[in-house]
């Protein structure tokens, strides 16, 4: 209680919030900065501008994410969400990026929205919207008399909608030059160009069944229709998805589908009406999996284009040259059969086109025009994983190559390998991330379970335990003697002046993502991954939550099953089978081992448990439900919002929330007593333009306070969250003061037992009550502060003690950081309008301002542009000072807050070798002194008795 006591009061000295400093970032936190997968598509090198050397690599992720990712290290030079300003698409819009050597710019498609942005840093250009109408094909145009100087390419579009449109557009403006529409009911696959045509490619619905490819010539200067060809595919191609390839230019001006039983490829030169027939050969008695066709893009190259066949075990592919003058197609050579997986990719230097092969165990580069390989190189152990699509970059030295590729691998992860070696993984899974936990380190649990045992046993037999406890830990002795110089130098000479990781400063994360991986990350190391496995059977998974014990942690899915897996290894310890479908997973704790319950999507618990908890469920039908752990049958209590609403949001005190004082002292040392349950639990529910916030008894299901807002948009965030005695929502909607002004808002209320200082209202005298008949209700105190932008999510910073000031952590969406606001700002009580007494200064309590300004020291993410986060968590650590935090969703962010700073931790700045020095050059002072002292006070004696 004194250390308490003493805490609290250097906890209340200090500044309440103090920046990080830029030595400190990097150091503390760490962030990875995502895009998720790259689309096999939409993804290449290119050259940023005209004059620059080296390439960059581009995607359009499936995320909707565009970004330039430097080849060096893996590192993100930009990136743009194109999913904020494309309509809400229905389920996967199609996404397309294009580029174009030599120009500065790049085009991308997201549903109906089109946008150009500069190559080298993301600007963006021009956009434009095509309501009611989405992408099909996008390709820029190569015309011959180009001259305009920096070349910017006019962008040809097909958009699909009722009706097909080509669309020609301005390369500076995004406006349209001109259009082709065609009502003729087709279906339109892509368009593509020559430098005197532009064809737009479509399929004709055929009288008996299948499709016909028509080919529609346009005049790339007017639009007009110049001539059609109708292809006879009709027995071969049922949907779009049977037409293999369309090359988007001169180097590669073709069509290929193949016929159903994957017997023969049909491949068209288009503008011609022939149809070349090639035999697919089937030698291995498979059947064919999957073929696809690899072709440059680049407009110089000579027209050869590869033919990537699969079957269940093997990989084989052709090459094929066109000859343009007589629009012929001959195969060329073959590439051999091998076992697994391969992947293909093309890339040219020049006119001269290369394709480069990764296997499991190599990489091989050949040149489109002789089967001779011109590279090999052997991947290191252990063996590659499965790609799935790879982009490539070759450099020709005179006889020699080097090739660096960018392959999306199987996991979701994205992996950079140059000549056969690993140079960096971009963990792009993780952008799926679902849920995260810490890891309980084994050891630490290990010693809490000892002294819980000793603290249980007789005088004698915990004596005993005790000394058999350290007999044991001598074994460990010698070890720590030979460790012991080592430990004793670095730590004097290193500038990290303590070594915080046992002080469960540096806890590794386990993260779930939607494919079904699991991810460790290694806070120590600036959140490297330090093992991934695919835990999940299936593809994706939903996960609803992962607890963590000792050295597992158990991932629950929403089919109702589990995984256990090790924390050091990933291996997977235990799995339990679906049962029903879950909505989320409550824990119940009976005393020792938490419990956990999976509550359905109607609200009712799976199951009943013999324990004290109780749980507060959302059920499908719009109510809230109370049940007692013991009992799933009947709900204790029920709750409904007003009619008309709709409850959105629930939330309920951290499990891990102490309150180091009951009271809040005041200026004149009386004491306000704070209204503290356990069970309290905050319900949002939302009307047409009206939020409502209810504050429950979990226990009895009793409203204790309601707080209703009018003009609320309820389509912008409203986050809210409960701690301690006090709750904080924010939303968009009209502001309390007569104006008329909407805005955001950020309001707190404070819970109080009684208005009147040192009166504990009923409670005072009722020591003895229960929570279900007659709790008494809350004073409140709410505070409204208007803030510059909306919040997306709210949590509380998490201490030991929960003697450190709290902040309340909010997720900003508009500029993607998280801000940690103190508490003492955030005070309901600043008096208003006026200055505060001196008795309100000495509590602390400073002028209310309406408006709340995000002070610079207060963003966690400092310049960081931390995106796409859903969910922020924080726990506490061994050291009062300091609370964790994880946030995740889109990227990964974690860092380590002292919200009254790190009182209880030497600063950086601390020289234990300075220290050690004065120690060392005091001693010899004295040394040096002691004898003249003496000496000095022997002679004072003699001459006074002489
Ligand atoms: C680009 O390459 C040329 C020749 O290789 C070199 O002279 C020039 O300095 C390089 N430019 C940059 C920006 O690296
Ligand atoms: C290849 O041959 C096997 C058996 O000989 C047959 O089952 C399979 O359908 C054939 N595949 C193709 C694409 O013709
Ligand atoms: C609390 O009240 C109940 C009944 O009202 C009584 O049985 C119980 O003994 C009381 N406990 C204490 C500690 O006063
Ligand atoms: C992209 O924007 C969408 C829609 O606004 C949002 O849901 C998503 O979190 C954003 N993602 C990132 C990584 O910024």
């Amino acid at each position: 209680m004194w250390l308490q006591a003493t805490l609290l009061l250097l906890a209340s000295c200090v500044p309440s919030s103090l920046a990080i400093y830029a030595d400190e970032v990097n150091h503390v936190d760490y962030h990875h900065a995502l895009l998720g997968f790259p689309s096999a598509q939409s993804t290449f090198f290119l050259k940023p501008s005209p004059s620059s050397n080296a390439s960059l690599l581009y995607t359009l992720s499936e995320k909707s994410l565009l970004g330039a990712v430097n080849p060096k290290d893996g590192s993100l030079v930009w990136r743009q969400n194109l999913s904020r300003s494309a309509l809400p698409a229905d389920g996967n819009a199609h996404t397309l990026l294009r580029a174009s050597e030599g120009t500065n710019a790049l085009v991308s498609a997201a549903g109906d929205y089109l946008s150009s942005w500069t190559a080298l840093d993301g600007k963006l250009i021009w956009e434009n919207w095509f309501v009611d109408e989405t992408v099909a094909d996008l390709e820029l145009l190569e015309l011959e008399d180009a001259s305009a100087s920096p070349p910017t390419k006019d962008t040809v579009a097909l958009f699909g909608g009722k009706a097909a449109v080509v669309r020609r557009l301005d390369g500076d403006s995004g406006k349209t030059k001109w259009e082709h529409l065609d009502e003729s009911g087709d279906i339109p696959i892509q368009i593509s160009s020559s430098s005197t045509e532009v064809f737009y490619v479509s399929l004709q619905s055929s009288a008996r069944k299948g499709y016909r490819i028509k080919v529609t010539s346009l005049d790339p200067l007017t639009g007009q229709q110049n001539q059609q060809q109708v292809l006879s595919s009709e027995s071969d191609v049922s949907s779009a998805d049977s037409v293999l390839f369309v090359g988007a230019n001169t180097a590669a001006p073709l069509i290929t589908w193949a016929d159903q039983s994957r017997k023969a490829l049909k491949v068209n030169v288009i503008g011609t009406k022939q149809v070349h027939t090639f035999d697919i050969e089937n030698t291995s008695g498979e059947s064919i999996s999957s073929i696809t066709i690899h072709a440059p893009k680049k407009l110089e190259s000579l027209p050869h284009f590869l033919v990537h066949y699969e079957t269940d075990s093997t990989t084989w592919a052709e090459v094929y040259h066109i000859d343009l003058k007589s629009a012929s197609v001959s195969k060329a050579y073959e590439l051999p059969r091998l076992e697994g997986w391969s992947v293909f990719s093309t890339s040219n230097k020049d006119a001269n086109v290369y394709f480069t092969r990764i296997t499991q165990s190599e990489t091989t580069v050949v040149s489109s025009a002789s089967h001779g390989i011109l590279g090999r190189w052997t991947h290191q152990a252990p063996p590659m994983e499965q790609a799935l699509h790879s982009v490539s970059e070759v450099v020709a030295r005179g006889d020699t190559v080097a090739v660096r590729s960018a392959a999306a691998l199987i996991s979701g992860d994205w992996q950079l390998i140059r000549n056969g070696q690993t140079e960096w993984t971009r963990y792009e899974a993780l952008a799926g991330a679902l849920a995260a936990a810490w890891v309980e380190e084994d050891i630490q649990e290990d010693l809490a379970h000892q002294l819980q045992v000793e603290g249980h046993e007789t005088l004698y037999g915990a004596y005993m335990h005790r000394v058999k406890r350290h007999a044991r830990d001598l074994q460990h002795l010698p070890e720590w003697l030979k460790e012991l110089p080592k430990r004793i130098l670095t730590s004097i000479l290193t500038d990290e002046v303590s070594n915080l990781d046992g002080f469960g400063i540096v806890r590794p994360v386990v993260v779930a993502t939607e494919n079904g991986r699991v991810y460790s990350l290694d806070a120590g190391n600036h959140g490297a991954v330090s093992w991934k496995v695919k835990a999940a059977e299936t593809e994706s998974w939903n996960v609803k939550a992962i607890l963590t014990q000792p050295g597992s942690a158990t991932i629950y899915v929403d089919d109702g099953s589990s995984v256990t897996l090790d924390v050091t290894s990933g291996e997977v310890l235990n799995r339990s089978p679906a049962t029903v479908k879950i909505r989320s997973v409550a824990v119940a704790s009976d005393g020792t081992t938490p419990v956990t319950v999976g509550i359905q999507e109607n609200g009712v618990p799976t199951e009943s448990v013999d324990g004290q908890g109780f749980f507060v469920t959302l059920s499908d039908d719009g109510s809230v439900l109370g049940w007692f752990a013991r009992d799933n049958q009947n709900p204790a209590w029920q709750f409904r919002p007003a009619p008309g609403e709709k409850i959105i949001h629930a939330t309920a005190r951290p499990p891990h929330d102490p309150i180091a004082s009951i009271g809040k002292v005041l200026g004149d040392r009386s004491v306000l007593y704070k209204y503290i349950s356990p069970n309290l639990a905050l319900i949002t529910a939302v009307g047409d333009n009206s939020a409502t916030f209810y504050l429950l008894d979990a226990i009895s299901g009793r409203i204790l306070h309601t707080s209703a807002h009018q003009g609320v948009d309820t389509t912008q965030p409203i986050a809210s969250v409960i701690s301690e005695n006090w709750f904080a929502y924010s939303f968009w909607g009209d502001v309390v003061d007569p104006t008329d002004a909407k805005g955001y808002q950020l309001v707190i209320s404070e819970l109080y037992e009684s208005s009147i200082p040192n009166d504990r209202g009923p409670l005072d005298s009722a020591s003895n009550y229960s929570s279900i008949t007659d709790l008494p209700l809350p004073h409140v105190i709410a505070q409204a502060f208007l803030i510059p932008e909306p919040i997306s999510h709210m949590a509380v910073t998490q201490t030991r003690q929960g003697i450190t000031v709290r902040h309340l952590l909010c997720t900003l969406p508009f500029s993607n950081a998280i801000v940690g606001i103190p508490r003492p700002v955030l005070d309901a009580r600043r008096p208003v309008g006026r200055d505060p007494t001196s008795l309100e200064a000495e509590e602390g309590l400073f002028k209310y301002n309406p408006f709340l300004q995000f002070e610079g020291k207060w963003f966690l993410t400092h310049s960081r542009d931390v995106a796409g986060i859903k969910t922020v968590l924080s726990t506490p650590t061994l050291l009062e000072s300091t609370s964790l935090i994880f946030a995740f969703g889109g990227d990964i962010f974690a860092t380590r807050a002292t919200p009254s700073q790190s009182f209880d931790v030497l600063g950086k700045g601390f020289s234990k070798l300075q220290l050690l020095m004065t120690i060392v050059a005091l001693s010899i002072g004295v040394a040096v002194l002691a004898p003249m002292v003496r000496k000095k006070q022997i002679n004072q004696i003699w001459k006074a008795s002489s």
